[in-house]
């Protein structure tokens, strides 16, 4: 491989790669602010200026290309002199609005100014006046007087979406970014520009004046509302309450980006559909302590075997259970009918048909069954329906299904089958669980819970655990037995899954 000195230090690098992404897969961070890993360089913000032997002046090291023999500097006085003059001309117009951005706390140009920046102004003149509280869009709002031009918000538009709605206009200290006429920035991925914008002239409208950023806790998990199973990041406030989701980059799934409906949808979870104490039917269907109703359900589900045979109970699953709970719901109900997903609108960039998040998950694992002649003919007497609120559909009614003697519905949100429960068991959501998802492409992603599950509400993989009477303390130790039983999945671990996940042996590029 080529080689490079940076800083006094020899490191190879890839061809193609530019100066600042070699700089970068070396571990020398160069401060930056126009340059995006997913769009194309623009080189107008000057930021990244490093000093180049034998070039004349200091070069843009984001439009540089490296090439071989190349020494650079990236922390010697004149490269720290030039980001001093940077920032001092960036902020001239800049309103300092720190105090009351939402931008503060994951600020580019709060961290670079603490880095290397200016420690007081020399500007005496009235900094120019734009637009605050512009309505950019039903999701995002713009403040004119932050922007720094940098133009990545044009680009994602032009070149992800393809909507190009922004363009900048006029010129000098008079330019300002603006939606072109008659149009709003209303795409589908509106808010990746928020997450792009490196101040805080973009922000979106939900959560704007939210939270501070620093009181926020966060956890890494993956969007369960398409089988594109995007990488993200989960907000919560300090009452648990999820405040915004974010994509976390992963190459392999999502790039940077993240759709809009997918990062909204936790605004659609109510609380009040949450199931959170579990209750077992007596004539009619009362509140029980979990463990009570735990016991009942796992001795309801023995003696419908011990009487009928062992293929007196099975199972219903929908796409929205995690790899480690489909492993177990098969362990304990032997065969397993996968549950219809439900199907809406896919894009070329990352929106999926499929808005379940793991039906390739259930296809590795569960196989495929139809138990609807079985619980028909009356041979099925007990059936667990795990996680059956979010189905399409049921393969069978109520009329049907009143055949069952046991009917164990475990879900996370009430649903057609949780007022016909016979053992109604409450469990956590995909936010407040741990586990793992495969996406319609192969790529196994872990999940984290964001917050504890509601009430009595336990993980899907300890109530099942629990039934099968396993006693597994830990979400990776069933991944574990999951991979050394199912090819598919040989010798993945939760760790070896990592940030971005590992892919199943049988699966296929997904289109790029
Ligand atoms: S609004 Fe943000 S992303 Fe767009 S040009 Fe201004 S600073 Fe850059
Ligand atoms: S593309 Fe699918 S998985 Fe990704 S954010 Fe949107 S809904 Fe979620
Ligand atoms: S990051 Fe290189 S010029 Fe902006």
């Amino acid at each position: 491989m080529p080689k490079i000195i940076i800083d006094g230090r020899e490191v190879e690098f890839r061809d193609g790669q530019t100066v600042l992404q070699a700089c970068e897969a070396a571990g020398t961070a160069i401060p930056h602010f126009c340059y995006h890993p997913k769009l194309s360089i623009a080189g107008n913000c000057r930021m990244c200026l490093v000093e180049i032997e034998k070039a004349p002046t200091l070069q843009i090291s984001c439009y540089t290309p490296a090439r071989e023999g190349m020494v650079i500097h990236t922390q010697n006085e004149k490269v720290k002199k030039a980001r001093k003059g940077v920032l001092e001309f960036l902020l001239i117009n800049h309103p300092l609005d720190c105090p009351i951005c939402d931008q503060a706390g994951e600020c580019p140009l709060q961290q670079n100014t603490m880095n290397w920046g200016p420690d007081r102004s020399r500007f005496e003149e009235e900094k120019e006046r734009f637009g605050k509280r512009v309505e950019m869009g039903p999701h995002v709002m713009f403040d004119a007087e932050r922007c720094i031009k940098c133009t990545r918000c044009v680009r994602f538009c032009d070149e992800v979406t393809h909507t190009g709605e922004l363009g900048l206009v006029e010129r000098s200290d008079r330019a300002v970014i603006d939606v072109f006429p008659g149009k709003k920035l209303d795409n589908a991925y509106s808010l990746c520009t928020v997450d792009i914008c490196p101040v805080g002239a973009l922000t979106s409208r939900e959560f704007r004046f939210e939270n501070r950023v620093w009181f926020m806790g966060q956890a890494k998990s993956v969007c369960a509302e398409c089988s594109r199973g995007c990488s993200m990041t989960v907000w919560t406030n300090m009452q648990g309450e999820v405040q915004r989701m974010t994509p976390s980059r992963n190459d392999n799934v999502n790039g940077t980006w993240m759709c809009d409906a997918g990062r909204l949808s936790y605004m659609e979870w109510k609380p009040e559909a949450r199931l959170r104490r579990a209750a077992l039917r007596n004539g009619r269907l009362s509140e029980k302590p979990l463990d009570e109703a735990l016991k009942a359900a796992a001795s309801a589900l023995r003696s419908a075997r011990e009487r009928h045979g062992a293929f007196a109970a099975a199972a219903w699953c929908s796409a929205f259970a995690t790899n480690e709970e489909m492993f177990l719901l098969k362990k304990l109900a032997g065969r397993v009918e996968l549950l219809s997903s439900p199907q809406g609108a896919s894009d070329d960039i990352l929106v999926r048909k499929d808005k379940s998040p793991n039906r390739r998950g259930a296809q590795a694992i569960l196989g495929s069954e139809n138990l609807s002649a079985d619980i028909r003919s009356g041979k099925i007497k007990a059936l667990v329906a795990f996680k059956p609120s979010r189905a399409a559909e049921l393969p069978l009614g109520p009329a049907e299904l009143a055949k069952l003697d046991v009917l164990v519905v475990l879900d996370w949100q009430a649903g057609p089958l949780s007022e016909m429960a016979t053992h109604l068991l409450p469990c956590a959501a995909p936010i407040e669980d741990e586990g793992s998802f495969t996406n319609e492409f192969g790529w196994v992603q872990r999940i984290a819970p964001a917050r504890p599950a509601p009430g009595e509400a336990m993980p899907g993989w300890k109530i099942l655990s629990n039934l099968i009477g396993a006693g597994e303390d830990s979400a990776a130790k069933v991944f574990e037995s999951l991979a050394q039983s199912i090819k598919a999945f040989e010798d993945m671990t939760h760790r070896k899954l990592g940030a971005s996940g590992l892919r199943l042996a049988s699966a296929e590029e997904p289109p790029r």
